[in-house]
């Protein structure tokens, strides 16, 4: 079963954010799905690193769309951003080290953070967007 299923309360209107959401929802389940068979170290590095690549792109194009349309608190949003790469990537290297138990904490914590940022932080962008007329 996948870890995480689109929802409305997931949708926050601008259509290629939700987009990239969808996406980024769809590889996080893949990792979650790789780490429940036992796939191999090599096989779960490589699609967190699937997970991961993909979260940066989405964060650099959604910080773009916010910067372009003079979002007021744009460096809050792009910190926030920062932040998560940065907790992702130190559990990464822990995970690289040999801790195995933590893949699922990894995971739990992407998913925790993103349903949270989704549904609190970029929702509130939505308004001011469509209001610059980005659909
Ligand atoms: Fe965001």
């Amino acid at each position: 079963m996948a870890l995480l299923v689109w929802n409305e309360s997931l949708t926050i209107d601008i259509q290629s954010m939700d987009f990239q959401h969808k996406h980024w929802i769809r590889l996080i389940n893949e990792l979650h799905e790789a780490m429940l068979q036992g796939k191999g170290s090599q096989v779960i590095d490589q699609t967190l690193d699937n997970a991961l690549g993909y979260a940066r792109l989405h964060f650099a194009a959604e910080e773009r769309l916010l910067s372009e349309s003079g979002y007021p608190t744009y460096e809050q949003h792009k910190k926030l951003h920062g932040h998560f790469v940065d907790k992702i990537l130190r559990l990464k290297n822990r995970l690289n080290e040999g801790h195995t138990v933590l893949a699922m904490e990894l995971i739990t914590e992407m998913r925790a953070w993103l349903t949270q940022h989704i549904q609190q932080v970029d929702r509130q962008y939505a308004p001011f967007l469509k209001q610059k007329g980005v659909a």
